[in-house]
C-alpha cells in the first residue's frame, strides 16, 4: 500500500485539519511528519471547534492510529496541555495516539532561545510562533538535541547538560528572562509523555505499509514556508513539503502514492516576509473578516491577500501534487470581481516562474474574472456551484494542470463537496 500525503501549498492555515478530519475514514493511521506546536489545526463538528498543534488530525475518529513521526519537534509541556484539554471535552486519545522515540524534544530554552533570537532581529524578525522550532532544528542538525527516546533514562541529567549549553548561547543576546516560568510543568510534563506509546515509528509505519493498511500523512505549515523552498529567511524550519513526509516518517521515495495539495481559494500569511498578492486595502480587510483570519496557534491578524498562480504552480512542481483541494471557496462569495496573480513584474521584467527572491519592486500582475453572488455555505453538490465558481476551478485545473478534487465550502466536516 502507497502513503499519501496531505500538504499546504501556501502560507500554511489552508485547511489541513479539517480536511485531515474529513479524510480520515478513508484511512487506518494518520501520521503528522514535521513541524511542531507551531501549527494550528482546527477542526468542527457537532458545534465544537478543536485546534491541534502536534497531535494529528484523525485523532477523534477513535479507531484509527495517529503517529506523531520523527520529524516532528515535541513540546512535552504543550504536548500535555493539548492532551488535558482534550480529555476535559471528554476524548481520552491516548490508546490510539503513538509517537516516535526519535521526535525532538522542545525544551524550556529552546523557548526563551527563539524568543531572544526573535528580539534581537527588531523589524527583521521572523514573525516566529515562538514556540521553539528553530532552536530546537537548529540542535538536532547541530548533533546536540534530546528526543522522546532520551526521557527513558536519565533524563535530567541530559536536560541540565543542555540548558547549560543554552544558557551560555542565552548569555549573548540582551534579553531578560524568568526561567522557572518557563520551566514550569517541565517534569510532570515528561512524566506524563513517558506513560504514552512511545515506539519505533519508522518500523511501524512500514509495518502498516505492508500489511497493506492505508496511512494519510498530514503537512504542517506550508510549502512557501519550506526551509528550502520558501521565502527564505521568512521561513520555518523543517521541510513541509512531500520529500519531507518521506525523511520524517521514515518511508522511501516510491511508497508515496496520491499528494493532496490543499490551497485557499484566495491567500493568507501570518508572521514576517514577502507576500506578492497582499492586500493592504478595504478588500484585504473583507477578506479578513468574512474567512475569520486569525492565527489558531497566536491569534495573530492573518495578512490577506488573492491567490498566487505563480507561487502555487511552483507548490505544486515541488511537491508532485496529484490532486488539489481547494478551501475557503464560501469566503470569496460576494465580491464582484475576483482577481489571480498570473505572473510578478519585477522592474521592467514579467517573472511567471517562482523567482530566488521576492525583491520589494515586485508588483504582481492581475487576471481579473467576474466572482459569484451566491451563499455557498450549504451547497451539498457541485451541480449547485454559480458558474463563476465553476469557472475559477476550472481555470485553476488548466494553469496548474492538476483536477481540484475537493471544495471546501465551510468549516464543517459536511462542507465538503467531493467532485465527480
Ligand atoms: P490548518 O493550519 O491548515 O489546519 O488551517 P487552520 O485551522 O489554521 O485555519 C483554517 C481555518 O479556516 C480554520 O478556522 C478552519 O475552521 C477554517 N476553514 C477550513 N475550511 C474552511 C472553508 O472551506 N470555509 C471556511 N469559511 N472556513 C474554513
Ligand atoms: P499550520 O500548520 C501559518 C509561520 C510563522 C512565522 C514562520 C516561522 O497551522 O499551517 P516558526 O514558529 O515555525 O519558527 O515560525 O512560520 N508559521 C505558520 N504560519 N501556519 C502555520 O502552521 C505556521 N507555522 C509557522 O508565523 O512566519
Ligand atoms: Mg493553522
Amino acid at each position: 500500500m502507497k502513503v499519501d500525503v496531505l500538504l499546504g501549498l501556501q502560507w500554511g492555515d489552508e485547511g489541513k485539519g479539517k480536511v485531515v478530519d474529513v479524510l480520515t475514514p478513508e484511512y487506518d493511521v494518520i501520521t503528522r511528519f514535521q513541524g511542531g506546536p507551531n501549527a494550528g489545526h482546527t477542526l468542527e463538528f457537532g458545534d465544537v471547534k478543536h485546534v491541534l498543534h502536534n497531535i494529528p488530525s484523525g485523532i477523534f475518529h477513535g479507531d484509527k492510529i495517529n503517529i506523531v513521526g520523527n520529524g516532528v519537534v515535541l513540546d512535552p509541556i504543550t504536548f500535555k496541555e493539548e492532551l488535558d484539554a482534550l480529555k476535559e471535552k471528554g476524548f481520552d486519545i491516548t490508546k490510539n495516539l503513538y509517537i516516535s522515540k526519535k521526535a525532538h524534544l522542545i525544551l524550556p530554552t529552546h523557548r526563551i532561545l527563539d524568543a531572544a533570537s526573535e528580539a534581537s532581529k527588531g523589524k527583521t524578525k521572523i514573525g516566529s510562533t515562538l514556540k521553539g522550532i528553530g532552536p530546537t532544528y537548529m540542535d538536532k542538525t547541530g548533533r546536540n538535541g534530546l528526543r522522546v527516546g532520551d526521557i527513558l533514562s536519565n533524563f535530567d541529567e541530559k536536560y541540565e547538560a543542555l540548558k547549560k549549553k543554552h544558557l551560555q548561547l542565552l548569555g549573548m543576546y540582551n534579553f531578560e528572562y524568568d526561567i522557572e516560568e518557563y520551566e514550569k510543568g517541565l517534569f510532570e510534563s515528561i512524566e506524563a509523555l513517558r506513560s504514552l506509546n512511545l515506539i519505533d515509528s519508522e518500523h511501524e509505519i512500514n509495518r502498516y505499509i505492508r500489511n497493506g493498511k492505508k496511512v494519510l500523512a498530514e503537512g504542517a505549515q506550508g510549502t512557501m514556508l519550506d526551509i528550502d523552498f520558501g521565502s527564505y529567511p521568512y521561513v520555518t524550519s523543517s521541510n513541509t513539503v512531500t520529500a519531507g513526509a518521506c525523511i520524517g516518517m521514515g518511508i522511501a521515495p516510491n511508497r508515496i502514492g496520491e499528494v493532496y495539495g490543499i490551497f485557499k481559494a484566495y491567500c493568507t500569511r501570518v508572521g514576517s516576509g514577502p507576500f506578492p498578492s497582499e492586500l493592504f486595502d478595504e478588500t484585504g480587510e473583507e477578506l479578513r473578516k468574512a474567512g475569520h483570519e486569525f492565527g489558531a496557534t497566536t491569534g495573530r491578524p492573518r495578512r490577506c491577500g488573492w491567490i498566487d498562480l505563480v507561487a502555487l504552480k511552483y507548490a505544486v512542481m515541488i511537491n508532485g501534487v496529484t490532486q488539489l483541494i481547494m478551501t475557503k471557496s464560501d469566503v470569496l462569495s460576494g465580491f464582484e470581481t475576483i482577481k489571480i496573480a498570473v505572473a510578478y513584474k519585477i522592474g521592467d521584467e514579467i517573472v511567471e516562474e517562482f523567482p530566488f527572491e521576492l525583491p520589494d519592486n515586485l508588483e504582481p500582475v492581475y487576471k481579473e474574472i467576474p466572482g459569484w453572488n451566491k451563499d455557498l455555505t450549504n451547497v451539498m453538490s457541485e451541480d449547485e456551484f454559480p458558474e463563476e465558481l465553476k469557472d475559477y476551478i476550472s481555470y485553476l485545473e488548466k494553469e496548474l494542470n492538476v483536477p481540484v478534487s475537493i471544495v471546501s465550502v465551510g468549516p464543517g466536516r459536511e462542507q465538503t463537496i467531493v467532485r465527480k
